[in-house]
């Protein structure tokens, strides 16, 4: 089926903060963002977007303050530009009871915690939503956060990927490989709980990692959680081609779009693994009528910080945006942290210059992704068109003033999106993987399909001493 004839998939892109993509709207009179410190917001936008029959709720996070704009974290602090942020994995137990269907993605990075532990963080919560998890691979991109982890800095760009693919490694191996099927016997007779022959140590022994043993947690329903990533580098598309079951893209124009769309298309297809769905950061103000919607949209720029907005540019681009001439055209240039997103602005449509100012201005509501306004049917026309111009298979839907945000997606866009045969009406049964149309479990030549058929190693000879 042709891509523009799918239905598309629809996330909502939120974070544990009052302040993820549009800096400073939580000074509107309406907005209740304040609300992220208790746990009946986070269930009750949990059910608003089940109700909408949203894949999933995709919780972004970083381990750092953007304190690359005027070298310091004041103008960050005062704008909540991502800060304050608190940890998003620990709102998915309270969504995940409220719920049955909703996917929930939460982005866990590579440089800040050792695999072993982190794997089964995963595992248990992949039990405990009875396989609803999704994982946002990042390897994070800003330098505060790693210097908070007492090493000197970020590892190069590049490395940080070479890294990560080991990271991965180890937990295809304690996730697919260490555990049979059959393991848990519970046999009360025998008084067996595990059958300690169908247990296996990964004996993983690699550059950055070293973990000889067991994984700890039984086979949870998808093993390893559904795979998100969004990298866009020469490097990260590698990456992304290898891992990612849904790959994400922050493009600025249709014309990126396209590019990033069809880099990642070729990449997987190199990869030789089946078309992944590639979705793309995307916010929307609707209402009932063009000029309702259009009025709220003007709200909402009023109390969008500028400040804000360049405080979270520069820490993806890794420029400080307050040293730069605001009217002179951005140049590409090397960036160790985010170079997709110097690129989307540069280099990937050469037909498009931005200085610093137009960048500051378009990221103030929405940030790095664009922004549709209008009734549900001119929302819905700009879906549509994003869809049939760049193949696109979804977007993650970011919030403006919430929870109004929220409740204009579910009450108006669902709807008619559904209405035109665009949207699921319901969720089909399953894990998160299963109901994203992929089925049960990775398939080769996915890494984590592979790592399930590769020999036993020699360390299960002498098991369970590791
Ligand atoms: C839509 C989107 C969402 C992202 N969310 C996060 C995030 O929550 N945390 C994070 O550390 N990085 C996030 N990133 C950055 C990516 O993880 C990654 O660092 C970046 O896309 C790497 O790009 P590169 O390979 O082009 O350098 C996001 C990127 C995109 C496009």
């Amino acid at each position: 089926m042709p891509v523009a004839d799918r239905e598309l998939i629809l996330n909502a892109f939120t974070m544990n903060t009052p302040g993820h993509l549009s800096a400073g709207t939580w000074r509107h009179p309406r907005d209740q963002s304040r609300r992220y410190l208790d746990i009946e917001w986070w269930v009750e936008l949990a059910r608003t977007l089940e109700r909408g029959r949203l894949d999933a709720v995709f919780l972004a996070d970083v381990l750092g303050v953007y304190d690359v704009y005027g070298a310091g974290a004041d103008a960050a602090l005062r704008s909540a530009a991502q800060i304050p942020v608190n940890d998003p994995v620990q709102l998915l137990p309270a969504m995940a009871h409220a719920t049955e269907h909703l996917g929930l993605a939460v982005t866990a990075s590579v440089s800040f915690e050792h695999p072993f532990p982190f794997a089964r963080r995963m595992s248990t919560l992949d039990h405990l939503t009875r396989g609803r998890v999704g994982w946002n691979i990042v390897t994070s991109y800003l330098n505060s956060g790693a210097l908070n982890l007492g090493v000197p800095g970020q590892v190069a760009h590049d490395r940080r990927y070479d890294i990560a693919d080991e990271y991965l490694e180890v937990c295809y191996k304690l996730w697919e490989r260490s555990w049979d099927d059959d393991a848990v016997v519970l046999d009360a007779e025998r008084a067996v709980y595990v059958e300690p022959s169908r247990v296996h140590p990964i004996g993983h022994r690699g550059e950055f990692f070293t973990v000889p043993g067991i994984h700890l947690a039984e086979p949870s329903p998808q093993r390893t959680p559904f795979l998100f990533q969004a990298g866009a580098s020469p490097r990260g598309l590698r990456f992304a081609a290898r891992h990612a079951e849904g790959i994400f893209v922050a493009a600025p124009s249709t014309e990126v779009l396209a590019r990033q769309v069809a880099a990642a298309n070729d990449a997987v297809e190199a990869a030789g693994r089946a078309p992944v769905p590639v979705i793309q950061q995307l916010t929307v103000v609707v209402a009932e009528t063009d000029q309702d919607a259009r009025r709220r949209f003007e709200e909402y720029l009023e109390v969008a910080d500028p400040v804000g907005a360049q405080v979270l540019i520069s820490g993806w681009t890794g420029i400080d945006f307050a040293a730069l001439d605001p009217d002179r055209v951005l140049q590409r240039e090397e960036s160790q942290a985010i170079q997709s997103t110097v690129d989307a602005f540069t280099a990937t449509d050469p037909t498009k210059r931005w200085t610093p100012r137009e960048i500051a201005d378009y990221v103030r509501v929405g940030g790095d992704g664009p922004v549709l306004v209008g009734s549900a049917a001119t929302v819905a026309d700009g879906i549509e068109r994003i869809v049939e111009q760049t193949g696109v298979r979804g977007f993650n839907l970011a919030a403006t003033v919430v929870p109004e945000a929220w409740e204009q997606v579910v009450d108006l866009l669902v709807p008619e999106l559904q209405a035109r045969g665009r949207f699921k009406r319901d969720y089909a049964p399953g894990t998160l993987r299963e109901k994203l149309g992929s089925g049960p479990r990775t398939a080769a030549p996915h890494p984590a399909a592979t790592v399930r058929i590769d020999v036993p190693t020699p360390e299960d000879a002498g098991r369970n001493r590791a």
